[in-house]
């Protein structure tokens, strides 16, 4: 994209009313705003606008010029002069056309000052928008905006020491809460105010918004991913003596849950460039114990679930999809979590769909398997205090679901985003020659984590995070390296999980992620690389 290079520490973004006021000498303020242009014309701090925003400003100058003006053609000879003169001492922000669909609007908020604010966060590191209008001057929105009596009574030196910018987070929340802020506020009040805390009207609410979505018959919430897993494996009759098939490259939960069923894990290897399971290798561990196959869909994209699927329907096996990071991917047209006999997913608050706190949905098109799971995640219970079944304590709460509810109305918008983002950044990786993980043509990735490969990784870590990149390790050992899991597998058996251990390294992702930033990040990372 075409933006004007960036040269000083914070960018003044002049909103409509401030380039009226000096166009016009109009209202009490215009020397204020003259003498700020004045600081761009003398090239001490860049001026911006936003092209957007000058048709208001020629109509408003016109209107006042014509007052003065013997006719309307030579007011609007007088207006494009002066317009043109001040234009020219500014940049143009960029506009691709899509920033108005991304814009965080709050009810009154002014259209055309948004899309302004939206423009230059996205595409200036520092921006500070200098204006009169109180809706942009109110202190605790996420933009620096500044009344220009105050900067010019301050004078330049505060605003350019100022560089608020805004910090790159490994995952954005922050934003995405602002986004969803009145919808959130609606659902939370409407529990408060029925307070049914537990397996309120939200929940089933929720379960059918969620199965409808996946495509799938049923959908039980309970209270995070592990314990989603956990149940699964319970529905399922897992238990002492029986072994699952998994990967050693996943989070903890996914092994953790089959040794507390007191099953044993049993770890097959992984692809080096997709990180999940290795499908060629799963048949030569199928033994008379194996009882399920629980494939990770790792990074956000799903395994190679139909020949999972085959296999297992071969050896009469269960599968169960560790979906955990890839809820709102696509596999051959469906969706993760109906690819298999259950989809088991987290809403912790990092993941694609996450709440405030913890939660998970399992899946399933099978009727006893959803009934089951209905009665464990209670206690086994099939009605009050009847319990026909070991359970545990295992619901989702019914303001996590309600919360869940809120982001369900952007999530469409985010994994958009999502797929666009990572697009974006395996385009430029790859023309860096920057190793990343690979997504298969398919299936979409919704990239709960964008994964890329390093030689010197805590080098390259300690650069990134002193030029305030925040970035993660997922993960840095394979499970059976780990020590509570070595005993189950022999340690040097996944070789390939074993080296790539050593070299991922995740970097900042989300929906919220800004063009700007994602720049700064591939730039850094390249450099940073380069210096070997
Ligand atoms: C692959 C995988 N499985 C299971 C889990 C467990 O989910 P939760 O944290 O909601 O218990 C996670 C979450 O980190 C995960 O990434």
């Amino acid at each position: 994209m075409a933006i004007s290079p960036i040269a000083s520490p914070v960018q003044l973004v002049f909103d409509t009313n401030i380039l009226v006021d000096a166009l016009t000498a109009r209202g009490h303020y215009y020397e204020y705003a003259v003498q700020v242009l004045e600081w761009v014309q003398r090239g001490e701090v860049e001026g911006w606008y936003a092209p957007h925003t000058l048709t208001t400003v020629y109509y408003l100058v016109e209107k006042t010029l014509g007052m003065q003006a013997q006719t309307r053609a030579q007011a609007s000879q007088a207006a494009q002069a002066v317009i043109k003169r001040v234009v020219g001492l500014l940049k143009p922000l960029p506009q691709v056309g899509n920033e108005f669909l991304e814009m965080e609007g709050q009810p009154g908020d002014d259209l055309e000052d948004l899309l302004l604010v939206e423009l230059a966060s996205q595409y200036l590191p520092n921006p500070v928008i200098v204006t009169r209008d109180k809706g942009m001057l109110i202190a605790d929105r996420a933009w620096e905006a500044a009344h220009p009596k105050e900067m010019v009574e301050r004078g330049l030196a505060p605003w350019l020491s100022r560089q608020k910018g805004k910090p790159i987070e490994f995952i954005d929340l922050r934003s995405q809460q602002r986004a969803i802020w009145p919808q959130l506020q609606t659902n939370l009040q409407k529990v408060l105010h029925h307070s049914q805390y537990i397996l309120g009207p939200e929940v089933r609410e929720l379960e059918s918004r969620l199965a409808a979505y996946v495509g799938v018959e049923h959908c039980v919430t309970v209270a995070s991913g592990t314990e989603a897993l956990l149940i699964s494996l319970m529905a399922l009759g897992i238990g002492p003596g029986d072994e699952v098939i998994t990967t050693p490259f996943t989070f903890v939960a996914t092994a953790e849950v089959i040794v507390l069923v007191g099953a044993t894990p049993v770890f097959v290897d992984i692809e080096s460039d997709t990180c999940n399971l290795d499908v060629r290798l799963i048949e030569a561990k199928i033994t008379a114990k194996t009882k399920a196959i629980l494939p990770v869909s790792l990074y956000g994209q799903p395994a190679d679930m139909d020949e999972i699927d085959t296999i297992a329907a071969r050896r009469g096996l269960p599968v169960i999809e560790d979906a955990a990071q890839s809820f709102g991917a696509d596999y051959k047209g469906r969706k993760s979590c109906n690819l298999s006999t259950i989809g088991c997913t987290s809403f912790f608050p990092s993941k694609p769909l996450g709440c405030y706190g913890d939660g998970g949905a399992i899946f399933t098109h099978d009727d006893d398997i959803a009934q089951a799971c209905r009665e464990i995640r209670v206690h086994g219970q099939s009605r009050r205090y009847v319990h026909t079944r070991i359970g545990v304590g295992g619901r989702m709460d019914t303001l996590q679901c309600a919360i869940v509810q809120a982001k369900l109305e952007r999530f469409d918008w985010e994994i958009q985003r999502r797929l666009e983002i990572g697009a974006r950044y395996n385009q430029v990786l790859d023309e860096a020659g920057i190793p990343r993980v690979q997504q298969r043509p398919d299936r979409t990735s919704v990239f709960a984590q964008y994964t890329v490969f390093v030689a010197d990784r805590e080098g390259v870590q300690a650069k990134l995070k002193a030029a305030g990149i925040p970035t993660a390790v997922h993960y840095p050992a394979p499970l059976n390296e780990q020590p509570a899991y070595r005993h189950l597998c022999c340690p040097d058996c996944t070789p390939v999980a074993s080296e790539v251990a050593k070299q991922v390294l995740s970097l900042p992702m989300s929906a919220d992620l800004r063009l700007l930033q994602q720049q700064t990040i591939i730039q850094t990372l390249s450099g940073v690389r380069g210096e070997g």
